[in-house]
């Protein structure tokens, strides 16, 4: 059977973090692997969504181009997802050409089937910028809740989606001036015409997940209305129109055409021009869709009614979204410094450990939190006490008693023939969750396996059948070896190198001879020549406790003396909220007095309290250094309170005194790029984490050429 499996394009605008994977990626990967597993033939396919907004802010705070910014992220995903074994057949791009020539033949078609009306609409213009800024460009204060920073398209704070106009006091982002709203004519995809044949496609939906079905019904029943498909942006794919040319595709709308440009692109790789064809035309292909639950609406509404409106293209059979995954009870965020980057992550747990535990708690049915400690738990009393100390336990005795196993002469008593029909049934189990991409429930058959497997062995006394009756025995290790392999079998879509490991260690014929198929599930013919090792897997021992040394403080300048016998040096008054700090600060080379007062600045306030020229520095502050400038670090929150607390990630400090010069060396502090944004960050356990307060980051105050260090 052939098989389509689409994976949500991530915006190229930013590191890849666990939320991503748990989101899509990783039970995509999963699901793809069984499939081939079981001969299926599958096409597998994602890419890099780099147009839109998501881009171009990004970008702007970086002051790079767009494009620039894409390439970066576009390469570190890449290597994200190969460092996680997450393996695309082609991880595409929306800037190629091909994608870009796609999109307009799917546009042209609907303009000439007159599916495509031109509206005029009004949109915020920026005078200074002098064009049309996009919604998110556009900031002021939340008509519903006052919230002073509401974006143009959404309240971060309240959460409610926005038009621009509804904004008070709109600036924008860029400059600062306040928008005029003028008009402006864009080309709308008429998605109401598509309300009934959706309606009835939906329909014959039932196997699809609760969350997906009932917010696909209750949209499709609110009445669907025509959307515009056309921006006044200039990063994006032309429009094939006169008139035009300074207007570009909406992001949404091109991206999910990058599912077929990618297919089509794919295709003309491997020499077949008509592959692609075999999955979009064949109506007896099963394309399936895997997201996170924000991608819904586009994946089971607008996405089929365009292949609807194409009228000769296969629609999704499946369409999963995962709920979020969460750290702290939050969403994963880099930006926001919330949770680990696949890079933070794979430098101190190798990656079978990460795609364990992930799919193991995968957000299938509801938001689930992510926890270093619940990763070190299930990795090392799961996957080691109970997988890895099997397959020791077991090939240990075989070699340290030179048993020579082989299914010849091998009688099954009830016990066994049991055994093996638990195990068939445990296969068949997981099979079917996997078939319906419910991973975690599979992983809940996986491990009534393992601790099956564990009891069977126990049971079986090897140790006392040794003496009395060694043909029994030799069944009874066969049986087990069996079940091993089996095991194995099962977790290869999840673990593929430690699966691979471990039919090395037990010497399973099958996987030599035919690797990773079904094969490993039919116990006939089954053959094995241990090999003695040491444990396969080591036991996690991550750091628990908090390394953060760093009591970083919210301070405001309230004055700014000279001091009086260095010609570098300020002595700074500095309001801590709890108390009044003097801190000495080498920085009347870059700042006058007049320039610092009242700004909001991070101060170490546990270090060693020292005399400096004579005047007493009752902590430090921090300042960026790139060789030229120097410049203050402040909170991007200018709302941040004094005395506030700066977290280290999502680490307080761990209070163990004051400390000196050193330990805050030791904490490695720089400017540098953290997920598009040059920020405050500092090293914890091999990681780059960024500087925190109340949930904002922590920036320098001044352009610094990145990566700068932090004195
Ligand atoms: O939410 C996102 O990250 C989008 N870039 C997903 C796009 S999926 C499809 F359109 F390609
Ligand atoms: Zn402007």
């Amino acid at each position: 059977m052939k098989i389509l499996v689409n994976c949500a394009l991530p915006y190229a605008n930013g590191s890849l973090h666990l939320g991503h994977v748990a989101g899509a990626y990783l039970n995509a990967d999963i699901f793809v692997r069984f499939q081939r597993m079981n001969g299926n033939e599958v096409l597998f396919i994602s890419g890099s969504d780099e147009y839109g907004t998501a881009i171009t802010i990004a970008a702007d705070r970086l002051k790079v181009s767009p494009g620039k910014i894409a390439d970066k992220y576009h390469r570190e995903h890449e290597e994200s997802f190969r460092s996680l074994d997450i393996v695309f057949d082609l991880f595409s791009r929306t800037t190629y050409q091909e994608h870009e020539n796609t999109v307009k033949e799917f546009f042209l078609d609907f303009y000439h089937k007159g599916l495509l009306v031109e509206r005029s609409m009004v949109s915020p213009f920026c005078r200074k910028c002098d064009r049309f800024m996009p919604d998110r460009y556009i900031e002021g204060i939340c008509p519903n809740c006052g919230f002073e920073e509401a974006r143009g398209d959404q309240c971060d704070n309240c959460g409610r989606t926005l038009d621009p106009q509804e904004l008070k006091s709109p600036r924008c982002i860029i400059c600062g001036e306040t928008p005029e709203f003028r008009e402006t004519k864009h080309m709308f995809f008429q998605l109401e015409r598509f309300q009934d044949q959706l309606l009835q496609w939906i329909g014959t939906k039932s196997f699809w997940r609760h969350n997906v079905l009932s917010f696909t019904r209750n949209f499709i029943k609110s009445g669907l209305k025509e959307r515009p498909i056309t921006r006044d942006i200039e990063w994006g794919v032309p429009v094939p129109l006169q008139g035009y040319e300074h207007k570009r595709i909406y992001v949404w709308f091109e991206a999910l055409i990058g599912y077929v440009s990618a297919a089509r692109i794919y295709s003309e790789k491997m020499g077949e021009e008509n592959y692609w064809k075999e999955f979009y035309k064949n109506p007896d292909v099963k394309v399936y869709h895997f997201m996170g639950k924000d991608n819904i609406t586009f994946h089971t509404i607008i996405w089929p009614a365009m292949l609807m409106a194409r009228g000769d293209y296969n629609l999704p059979y499946m369409v999963t979204a995962n709920e979020y995954l969460t750290y702290k009870g939050k969403q994963f965020s880099k930006s926001r410094g919330i949770g680990f980057s696949v890079d933070e992550i794979i430098k101190v747990v190798p990656k079978d450990y990460v795609r364990y535990y992930t799919a193991s708690i995968l957000p299938e049915g509801a938001d689930t939190d992510f926890t270093l400690e619940e990763l070190q738990s299930k990795v090392n009393t799961e996957l080691i006490d109970k997988f890895g100390n099997y397959v020791h336990r077991l090939v240990s005795f075989i070699t340290n008693n030179k048993l020579q196993i082989s299914s010849q002469g091998v009688i099954s008593d009830d016990r066994d023939l049991e055994a093996m029909s638990f195990a068939e049934d445990k296969i068949r189990a997981f099979s079917g969750y996997v078939n319906q991409t419910e991973i975690k429930k599979a992983m809940g058959e996986w491990l009534e396996l393992v601790k099956y497997a564990n009891g069977y062995f126990n049971q079986s006394e090897p140790w006392r059948l040794i003496k009395s009756d060694r043909n029994k025995c030799i069944s009874k290790l066969y049986h087990s070896l069996v079940l091993a392999q089996y095991i194995c079998g099962i977790s290869y879509p999840v673990i593929p190198s430690t699966s691979k490991k471990v039919l090395e260690i037990i010497g399973s014929s099958k996987f030599r001879e035919t690797g990773f198929t079904d094969n490993l599930f039919v116990k006939e013919n089954s053959e094995f020549s241990p090999v003695k090792t040491d444990p396969p897997f080591q036991k996690l021992d991550l750091l628990e406790k908090n390394p953060n040394c760093l009591d970083l403080r919210i301070g405001q300048i309230k004055e700014v003396n000279n001091h009086s016998n260095a010609d570098k040096l300020y002595v700074l008054k500095v309001d801590l909220g709890y108390r009044e700090a003097q801190i000495v600060a080498g920085l009347r080379n870059y700042y006058t007095p007049d320039e610092l007062v009242g700004m909001k600045i991070v101060v170490v306030d546990n270090l060693k309290w020292a005399k400096l020229r004579g005047e007493e520095s009752q902590g430090m502050l921090l300042a960026a250094d790139d060789g030229e400038t120097v410049s203050v670090l402040t909170p991007a929150d200018s709302a941040a309170s004094t005395g506030g607390q700066v977290r280290i990630g999502n680490l307080g400090y761990n209070s163990s005194g004051k400390i000196d010069m050193e330990q805050i060396l030791k904490m490695k502090l720089q400017v540098e790029e953290n997920d598009g944004i040059p920020a405050a960050t500092a090293e914890i356990d091999g990681l780059r984490v960024p500087l925190t307060v109340a949930g904002s980051k922590v920036v320098s105050q001044k352009n610094v050429k990145i990566p700068a260090s932090v004195r």
